[in-house]
Formats: structure tokens, C-alpha cells, sequence
């Protein structure tokens, strides 16, 4: 059956000390405290290769974002096999921030899922609609679209490799979140349509997490949705105990 994953997002936050002193911290609590779910924490790329060693096996590392060209002359990009080099196993891609600011568009993210999975990271893969796309009620054709043009190039194999993170926009950051009831009713779409393309079994083995404000208070009753499979934390994975509240969420 598909794992069930708490994974921080700490986008462009915390130096290097203060994000090896988090990790740390999150160690010793969840040592203290096991898990009921898969803990992961996407950092800064700098921070990855001083967290994998300090984490051991209790918390998968992963990075934020990765190259779309495999090596070469691409001045301040980082490749997914550098990424895996650092003992990272996880990478979000597609993100709305990155879509957003960086202009990354399906045919770059494709690019992106296929150097991930060569280097056997894993990819968290993003989707998710704008406010004005859930204002006119359009949310299933876009995380569809996303879907089919950046992933259903792949073969089931691979499509197995991947953790999808359903992200309404409107509720990245804004305290916004998605209602339990909503976040159900898309998970339980974009399950339909993976087992459209890839049948059954693969659709129910895939983890699809929800993000967007999610915290140690909305946690539980978003995760008790039988087609929510965990989150994608971005504010409240940024403290130890705020981000063991969401895992908690699990308890
Ligand atoms: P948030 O971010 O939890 O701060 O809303 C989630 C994300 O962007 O992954």
C-alpha cells in the first residue's frame, strides 16, 4: 500500500547552521517519538550534503529543485546526479513558486522528472490551480493538464517512482487552507486519472500529498482522508515542534 509522507518544503530560508540545527533538532525529537509516516525535509541545496550524514535513516533529505540539462556549461544550476551525490533522495519539482518565478514550464519539468528518476532521486512532484482557476471552477482540467504534460510520458515503472503533492496556490502562505473536503475531492480526481492512464494498482500505490498552510492544527483532519496521503509543509516545517505537530498529524 502507497506510504504516507510529512515532507518540509524550507524554500529560501535558514543559513546553513541554523538549518543543521533544525535538523538536528527534528532528529532527536522523532528519535524520542518515532513516526507514524515517511519524515522528509527538502532544504537549500547548500545544506544537503551536512544534513544527510547527521540525519541517518529516520529522515529523508531531498532538494527543492534540480537542473533540467544532465551536466556542463550551465552556470549556477545544480544536476540531479550532484543532488543524489550529497546522499539526498528526494526532490520537489514543479513547484508553484518555481512555475511562477522561474518560468518552468511541462516540457522543462519532463526534462527535470526524467534526470531525477535516472539519478534515482524521487521526485515530489507539484500540481495545482490558481485562485482564479478555483474561482471558475476549472481545478480538475488543471492539475490534469499538469499531470499528462509533464508525466504521462512515462512508462508505469517510473510513474510508480513518483510522489505527487496537490498545492492550491491560493493556499501557499496565506493561512488559507484547502477544506478537508476539498483536498478529498481532488485527491480522489487526480487518483482517477493516474488509474486512467496506469490502471488501478499503480494509482493506488502513489502517495499524493496535500500543501498549502497546512500546520499542526489542520493537520489530522486533512491527513484522515482516505486519499490524503500525507504533506508538503513549507512555513510550519521551519520550527522542530510546529513541524512535529503536522507529523503528529499521523498519531
Ligand atoms: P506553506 O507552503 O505550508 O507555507 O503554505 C507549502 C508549500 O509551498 O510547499
Amino acid at each position: 500500500m502507497r506510504k504516507k509522507i510529512v515532507a518540509g518544503n524550507w524554500k529560501m530560508n535558514l543559513n546553513l547552521n541554523e538549518g543543521v540545527e533544525l535538523a538536528k533538532e527534528l532528529k532527536n525529537i522523532l528519535d524520542a517519538d518515532k513516526p507514524n509516516c515517511d519524515v522528509v525535509i527538502c532544504t537549500p541545496f547548500i545544506h544537503l550534503a551536512s544534513i544527510t550524514p547527521l540525519v541517518g535513516d529516520l529522515i529523508g533529505v531531498g532538494a527543492e529543485n534540480c537542473a533540467d540539462k544532465e551536466s556542463g556549461a550551465y552556470t549556477g544550476e545544480v544536476s540531479a546526479a550532484m543532488v543524489a551525490s550529497t546522499g539526498a533522495k528526494y526532490v520537489i519539482l514543479g513547484h508553484s513558486e518555481r512555475r511562477a518565478y522561474y518560468h518552468e514550464t511541462s516540457e522543462i519539468l519532463k526534462d527535470k522528472v526524467e534526470l531525477a528518476l535516472a539519478n534515482k532521486l524521487t521526485p515530489i512532484f507539484c500540481i495545482g490551480e490558481v485562485l482564479e482557476e478555483r474561482e471558475a471552477n476549472k481545478q480538475n482540467e488543471v492539475v490534469k493538464k499538469q499531470i499528462t504534460d509533464a508525466l504521462f510520458n512515462l512508462s508505469a515503472e517510473d510513474f510508480s517512482k513518483i510522489v505527487l503533492a496537490y498545492e492550491p496556490v491560493w493556499a501557499i502562505g496565506t493561512g488559507k487552507t484547502a477544506s478537508p473536503e476539498q483536498a478529498q475531492e481532488i485527491h480522489a480526481y487526480i487518483r482517477s486519472v493516474v488509474a486512467e492512464k496506469y490502471g488501478k494498482e499503480v494509482a493506488d500505490n502513489t502517495s499524493i500529498l496535500y500543501g498549502g498552510s497546512c500546520n499542526p492544527s489542520n493537520a489530522k483532519e486533512l491527513f484522515a482522508n482516505p486519499d490524503v496521503d500525507g504533506g508538503l509543509i513549507g512555513g510550519a516545517s521551519l520550527k522542530a515542534e510546529n513541524f512535529k505537530g503536522v507529523i503528529d498529524g499521523f498519531k
